[in-house]
């Protein structure tokens, strides 16, 4: 069986820990290594990807492995072969799959039928790459992460759900406010809390915010919903991340988003370009956690 990373609930604790101290130490050394060297890496992408796809592509070269780059409209999977087939077709010919798609479940299918490792580059569930990062983001401006308080505003999505994962892991404590009818997976937050996570659940932002030593948000309509995102975008409103709500947060508070970021919604411009975004820093994390984490599965 490969080893597959499908959701940071995949790592167990000290793995998780371990792989944010491999990131840290591969960002202050410029790490290059052999870890994927002859290795061939198929990224499959059913959605659009600046970050994840680039970060992965140099990760992927500076462990001396190269990649191949898919989307349905230029493979067969945009006219319907299955996952589960193009898994096990790549399987014959690549040594790993980075996939970024839709439903978790498709993910799940793909690397059950997978005899090399596959990598969740996003699904509708989860994001776990980018929060393993952002876990990079914080530890590298706080090791203490025990006194370290997050909040996040907006939407309950794959980047709210791999929040909770990572709050069970690590001993931050996580103030998550969500509009009524889009609250992150109630089984992801039950089973972060049976874990002994640090959680506050509310709707209202400034409670969320109160005293936050680090802010994140997201759009308020994911790919795959732009349909939704008018009705959205009201729903939304009153949790903008603007220089009000973060009035009531810690003073030193700094503002995290995955990106890309939609000014104006989500998050004003003025915060954007802000000394308290620490937004391309965590852009920049993405590179060594994809490292760290393809170091892991291959080690
Ligand atoms: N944050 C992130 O995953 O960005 P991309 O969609 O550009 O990969
Ligand atoms: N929640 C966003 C994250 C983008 C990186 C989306 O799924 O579109």
């Amino acid at each position: 069986m490969p080893r597959h990373f499908l959701s940071i609930s995949d790592l167990g604790k000290d793995i998780a820990k371990t792989i944010v101290l491999m990131a840290l130490d591969m960002k202050r050394t410029n790490y290059r290594g052999d870890a994927l060297k002859g290795r061939n890496v198929a990224m499959v992408f059913e959605k659009a990807s600046t970050r994840t796809r680039v970060s992965f592509d140099v990760a992927i070269r500076h462990l001396g492995g190269q990649t191949i780059f898919m989307t349905p409209a230029e493979s067969q999977l945009g006219r319907n072969e299955p996952l589960k087939d193009t898994a096990r077709v790549l399987s014959r010919y690549t040594d790993c799959m980075v996939v970024r798609t839709f439903g978790q479940e498709k993910l799940e299918e793909l690397a059950r039928f997978s005899s090399v490792p596959v990598v969740n580059a996003l699904t509708d569930r989860y994001h776990p790459c980018q929060v393993m990062s952002d876990m990079l983001t914080i530890f590298e401006r706080n090791e203490n992460l025990e006194d370290v308080r997050v909040a996040w505003v907006g939407d309950g999505n794959n980047m709210a759900n791999s929040w909770l994962n990572a709050a069970a892991y690590f001993p931050f404590s996580l103030a998550m406010a969500t509009p009524e009818g889009y609250d992150p997976d109630p089984e992801v937050v039950e089973t972060a809390k049976a874990a002994g996570a640090k959680l506050t659940i509310c709707r209202d932002p400034k409670q969320a915010v109160k005293g936050a030593h680090f802010v994140n948000t997201d759009v308020w309509a994911s790919m795959g919903q732009e349909d939704e995102a008018e009705r959205r975008g009201w729903v939304f409103a009153p949790y903008q991340v603007n220089d009000e709500l973060l009035a009531l947060a810690d003073p030193d508070v700094k503002v995290m988003h995955c990106l890309p970021a939609h000014r104006g919604e989500e998050i004003t411009e003025q915060v954007m370009e802000s000394d308290r975004a620490i937004v391309w820093d965590q852009a920049e994390n993405r590179l060594h956690m994809q490292k760290a984490l393809l170091a892991w599965l291959f080690s």
